[in-house]
C-alpha cells in the first residue's frame, strides 16, 4: 500500500468517520450550536397548549406539564381544526395508513388529483404538483429545471431557504449568481451583466421566515420581464395567510399571474404536511416526468392529502382566520411595545426577539420553559448568521390576551436579568 498502512491495521481500527463525528460534535458544542429538541405533545383541542413529558420516576406513569407554544408554524391552527382532522381519519378508514407506492406505482389516489387541482386554482395556475414536503418541492424542482437546458443562470436571493440552495447547488452545469437580499438594484445589475441569450431564472421568497421581511414581487417580476428571466417564488411562509383566499403575497399584491412558478407547503399555514408547485401545464408536466424527488418516492398518504384538501378549502373560503391571526399579532406587538420588550418590527406575522448570542438564546428559551411553561424556539446559526441569534415568536389565533401578558412579563424579566436591557440600543429595531 502506498500509505504504508497495512490491511490488518485498517481492519482493526475504528473507521475515521466515527472520530470525525466526535470532534465535529465537540466543536458544535463549543460554539453553543448543539441542537437539543424539546419533545412537546400538542393537545389538539387546547392548541396552543402542549404537554411536556417530565422524566418518569421508574415504575410510575409519566407525568406531563402544560406548556404554551409560541413558535409553531401551524400559523392558523389548521392542524387541529376538527374538519381537517376528521378528513384524515375518514381517509385512513377508507384508504388505509400509507399511500403504498410512488405516484406511478399505485400511489396516486383521486385525493392527490383533487388537491393538485385545488392548489392550481388557489394560485390561478394551470396545474399543480405535490411533493412529500416543501423542502423536496424546492430541491427537486429547482435542480430539475436548472439541469434541463444548457447554460441556465440562476439568480438567487442571498437569504433563500436551504431547500432552494440545495436544488440550485445540485444543478450541475448551471451558473448561480447570488443577489443581495431584496436588493432590486443589485439584481438588475447582475441580470444586465449576464449573457443576453442565457436562460435565466430568478429564485426568491415572498416572506423570509427568520427576519419576517417581505419581497417586492412586482418589482422582481418587472425585472424578469425586462431581462427575459423566469421567476420561481417560494410562498411557504405566506400561503394560507396572505391574499383574499390565502394564495400568498403574490395573490395579495395581485401579481400571481406574473410569477412563472409558485411553490408552497401544506405544513405551515395549512397545518398538515407536504409541498407543491403550481405553474403552467407544460412546466408541471415536465417536472412530473423528470424530477427525481417527485418520481422516486412514495407519495403522500391519502389521509394527508384529504386533510390538506379540507384545510385548503376552508382557508380559501374563510377570511376570518387570516383576520384573526393578524389581529392577534398586532395585539401582541402592542403589548410588547407598551411593556418595553424589544422585538424586531416586521412587515409580516413574525415577531423576532433579538438576543445576539447562541448560548444566551438557548438559555433564555430554556428559562422560559422551566420557569414559565412557555416555549419559544431559539434560532441560532446556521439558520441565521452568527451574532443575530433570536427567539422567533409566531402569535396565532389561539393565543389569548392572558397568554400574551404571561409571555410579555416573562420576557421582560428574563431579558433584563440576562443583560439584554429592554429598549437598550442595539437590542432591537424600534417597534
Ligand atoms: C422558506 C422555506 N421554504 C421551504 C421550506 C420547507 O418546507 P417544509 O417544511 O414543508 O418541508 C421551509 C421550511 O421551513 C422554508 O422556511
Amino acid at each position: 500500500m502506498k500509505t504504508g498502512v497495512d490491511w490488518v491495521t485498517i481492519r482493526n481500527a475504528r473507521h475515521p468517520f466515527y472520530d470525525f463525528c466526535d470532534e465535529a460534535l465537540e466543536d458544535i458544542r463549543r460554539q453553543g450550536r448543539y441542537r437539543s429538541f424539546t419533545p412537546l405533545a400538542r393537545q389538539a383541542p387546547r392548541y396552543p397548549v402542549y404537554e411536556e413529558e417530565i422524566d418518569p420516576v421508574p415504575g410510575e406513569t409519566p407525568e406531563g406539564r402544560e406548556v404554551i407554544v409560541w413558535s409553531s408554524n401551524d400559523y392558523l391552527g389548521m392542524g387541529v381544526e376538527p374538519e381537517v382532522c376528521e378528513a384524515a381519519i375518514a381517509a385512513i378508514r377508507e384508504h388505509g395508513a400509507g399511500a403504498g407506492g410512488t405516484r406511478n406505482i399505485a400511489g396516486t389516489s383521486p385525493l392527490h388529483k383533487r388537491l393538485e387541482a385545488e392548489l392550481a386554482a388557489l394560485h390561478g395556475k394551470e396545474a399543480g404538483l405535490l411533493f412529500v414536503s416543501g423542502y423536496v418541492s424546492n430541491q427537486a424542482s429547482l435542480q430539475t429545471i436548472l439541469t434541463s437546458m444548457p447554460g441556465w443562470i440562476c439568480f438567487s436571493d442571498r437569504c433563500n431557504h436551504a431547500s432552494m440552495i440545495a436544488g440550485i447547488k445540485g444543478a450541475r452545469g448551471s451558473t448561480t449568481v447570488i443577489f443581495e437580499h431584496n436588493d432590486l438594484a443589485d439584481l438588475e445589475a447582475k441580470l444586465a451583466a449576464a449573457p443576453i441569450d442565457a436562460p435565466k431564472l430568478i429564485a426568491f421568497e415572498s416572506v423570509y421566515s427568520m427576519d419576517g421581511d417581505v419581497s417586492d414581487i412586482a418589482g422582481i417580476c418587472a425585472l424578469a420581464r425586462k431581462y427575459g428571466a423566469m421567476t420561481y417564488l417560494d410562498e411557504v411562509h405566506a400561503v394560507g395567510l396572505y391574499g383574499d383566499e390565502g394564495g400568498g403575497v403574490s395573490q395579495r399584491d395581485g401579481v400571481a399571474d406574473q410569477v412563472d412558478i409558485i411553490e408552497g407547503t401544506l405544513a405551515k399555514g395549512f397545518g398538515v404536511h407536504g409541498g407543491y408547485i403550481t405553474a403552467s401545464a407544460q412546466i408541471v408536466d415536465y417536472l412530473r416526468s423528470s424530477a427525481s424527488g417527485f418520481i422516486f418516492t412514495t407519495s403522500l398518504p391519502p389521509s394527508i392529502a384529504a386533510a390538506a384538501l379540507a384545510s385548503v378549502k376552508l382557508v380559501r373560503a374563510q377570511n376570518w382566520r387570516r383576520e384573526k391571526m393578524f389581529e392577534r399579532v398586532n395585539e401582541f406587538r402592542r403589548r410588547m411595545r407598551a411593556a418595553g420588550v424589544p422585538f424586531m418590527m416586521t412587515a409580516s406575522h413574525i415577531v423576532p426577539v433579538p438576543v445576539g448570542d447562541a448560548e444566551l438564546c438557548k438559555k433564555i428559551s430554556r428559562r422560559l420553559l422551566d420557569e414559565y411553561g412557555l416555549y419559544a424556539t431559539p434560532i441560532n446559526y446556521p439558520t441565521v448568521p452568527k451574532g443575530t441569534e433570536r427567539l422567533r415568536l409566531t402569535p396565532g389565533p389561539y393565543h389569548t390576551d392572558e397568554m400574551m401578558d404571561q409571555m410579555v412579563t416573562a420576557l421582560l424579566r428574563l431579558l433584563t436579568e440576562e443583560g439584554l436591557r429592554p429598549g437598550a440600543e442595539g437590542t432591537a429595531q424600534a417597534a
